[in-house]
């Protein structure tokens, strides 16, 4: 069965009903493509119910970015999710204005130190204050046990991670896999801004990440002071890089010789289309 809700009151009434349940949520902005149906399959896999929410969050767009313009398709999400033939119940919270979410006079922003400031945090001032809060509110309406979120998001999932944890709050966030296009680009909502030209250069991102993670795995480090960021300055001399970095994959600071895996991040400017990428990977040391 699956069931709309428009209205965050309505949601939580019917909510009540289903405290025996395991509950996953799959919060989401819409247009969902096969990387939030994977998240959904998983959960649904998992839980008795899964809760996929819809919300284009003002909060987390900065004054110059594409909320206006954020593909809003819920019809065509709706028949995607109907398309999963799931046999357990999923609910859908998408509300009808951002006021079921932010009621007036809501002027309280979760906000994280250190993890939010280099990469996004640092080329979208405010963003992970945007997705904290909201993902604070998404928690506390569905009150989830598991909560899905995609591994595109590198920096996001961490960060989640670090509230939940903060917070001490009563749900295991989980990480799924990327979900790529045959051509390695990985999915997005923000794909479809792109021409036929533009998805052949966005295909660089991917495989810049692929390179990178070849030659780190093919070598053995003799120790951690080895600049591995040096492997990337020819690279970023090109403007269209907001960042491209190889960081310890469980805080995103430098790698030391106590980093166990490492990961290598990148956002690449097509026109006026952000796309972000990662690749995790190993670092071999000479012991
Ligand atoms: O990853 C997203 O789509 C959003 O940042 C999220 C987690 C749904 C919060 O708005």
């Amino acid at each position: 069965m699956i069931k709309l809700f428009n209205k965050v009151n309505e949601f939580k009434e019917y909510r009540k009903s289903l405290t025996s349940k395991s509950i996953g949520l799959v919060p989401t902005m819409g247009n969902l493509h096969s990387g939030h149906l994977s998240l959904i399959s998983q959960s649904a896999l998992e839980n008795e119910v899964t809760i996929v929410t819809i919300f284009v969050n003002p909060l987390q767009f900065g004054p110059n970015e594409d909320f206006d313009k954020y593909p809003r398709t819920l019809e065509q999400d709706i028949q995607k999710i109907e398309s999963l033939s799931i046999d357990r119940d999923i609910l859908i919270l998408s509300p009808s204005d951002p006021k079921e979410i932010y009621p007036d006079n809501f002027s309280t922003t979760i906000s994280i130190k250190g993890l939010t400031e280099n990469l996004c945090g640092a080329s979208r001032p405010g963003h992970f204050d945007g997705v904290t809060t909201v993902v604070y509110q998404l928690f506390k309406i569905a009150a989830p046990k598991t909560a899905y979120f995609g591994q595109k998001d590198f920096q996001q999932q961490l960060v989640i991670k670090k509230m939940v944890n903060d917070l001490d709050l009563p749900v295991e966030v989980k990480t799924m896999p990327i979900v790529r296009e045959e051509s390695g680009l990985a999915k997005s909502s923000r794909n479809q801004y792109l021409s036929d030209q533009q998805i052949l250069e966005a295909l660089e991102l991917n495989q810049t990440l692929n390179k990178i993670s070849d030659i780190l795995t093919n070598q053995t480090y003799l120790d951690a002071s080895i600049d591995l960021n040096s492997l990337l300055e020819p690279i970023i001399k090109d403007s269209r890089w907001e960042y491209l970095e190889i960081l310890d994959s469980e805080n995103l600071q430098e790698i030391t010789p106590k980093t166990n895996s490492a990961v290598i991040l990148g956002a690449l400017k097509i026109g006026s289309t952000r796309l972000i990428d990662n690749q995790v990977t190993k670092i071999q040391y000479a012991r």
